[in-house]
């Protein structure tokens, strides 16, 4: 398939298939991947272990200096292997307990806090530049990866999908995980979206030089053949 040099940017709300594109990108590419998600969901997870109560329904942000200082001392660790992408919390792999239906419910509060976006993007823009410089490379997944963490990325995705095939993508994935009957309900979906969208803090939103790509009736080989066309198209594949 070529091998990527530079940045891919996959941004596009929960459910649209953005994790397994990104990856199988990733690794049909010979690249590497970041899954900044992962990210905000380790900072989530650090807080709710704290003694620090974290106020769910207030998604201001500025939120509280104490769940900002909890999240902001928390030591996250990602590979950026898309074989095997690994998070670490200070030093413990928590990869299955980051995707559980209590960081799942938090999430959206805590990627709202200014500085806590600040913190993890600075950290995301690192480990492209580290990469990029060394003439490789990266997917990179999220909210705001085109608009904020990399606006000069060679090719930038919004994926999309219908309400519908993207609550039952989250059911199959929960189900798969061992986490059924823990499944995100369309209202939750909708509800998370809202939050993502709507904060303002790096809101959810195409950049405006976004192909916008729609999932809900492509299957994973379809979205991967269209993102493969488009980054030989913009000469990212070698
Ligand atoms: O992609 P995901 O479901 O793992 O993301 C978890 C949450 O993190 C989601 O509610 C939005 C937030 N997020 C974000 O605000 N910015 C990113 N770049 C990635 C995720």
């Amino acid at each position: 398939h070529g091998m990527l040099r530079g940045v891919v940017a996959v941004d596009g709300p929960s459910g649209t298939g953005k994790s397994t594109t990104a990856r199988g990108l990733a690794m049909r590419l010979d690249a590497r991947y970041l899954d900044t998600g992962a990210m905000y969901r380790a900072a989530t997870l650090a807080v709710l272990r704290s003694d620090v109560p974290l106020d769910v329904a207030k998604t201001t942000a500025e939120g509280n200096d104490d769940v900002v200082a909890v999240a902001l001392g928390a030591r996250v660790e990602l590979s950026t292997d898309p074989a095997e992408p690994r998070v670490r919390l200070d030093g413990e792999d928590v990869d299955a307990e980051i995707r559980g239906t209590e960081v799942t419910a938090a999430v959206s509060a805590v990627s709202a806090l200014t500085a806590v976006r600040q913190h993890l993007v600075d950290e995301q823009r690192r480990i492209v530049d580290e990469i990029v410089e060394d003439g490789g490379g990266i997917v990179v997944e999220g909210r705001d990866i085109g608009t904020v963490v990399t606006p000069d990325a060679g090719l930038k995705v919004f994926l999309t999908a219908s309400e519908l095939v993207r609550a039952g993508r989250r059911d199959a994935e929960n189900t798969a995980a061992g986490r059924a009957g823990a499944a995100d309900t369309q209202a939750d979906l909708a509800r998370r979206d809202r939050l993502d969208s709507s904060r303002t803090a790096s809101p959810l939103r195409p950049a405006e030089d976004a192909v916008e790509v729609d999932t809900s009736t492509l299957d994973i080989d379809g979205v991967l053949a269209r993102l493969q066309e488009l980054a030989e198209d913009r000469g990212l594949v070698t």
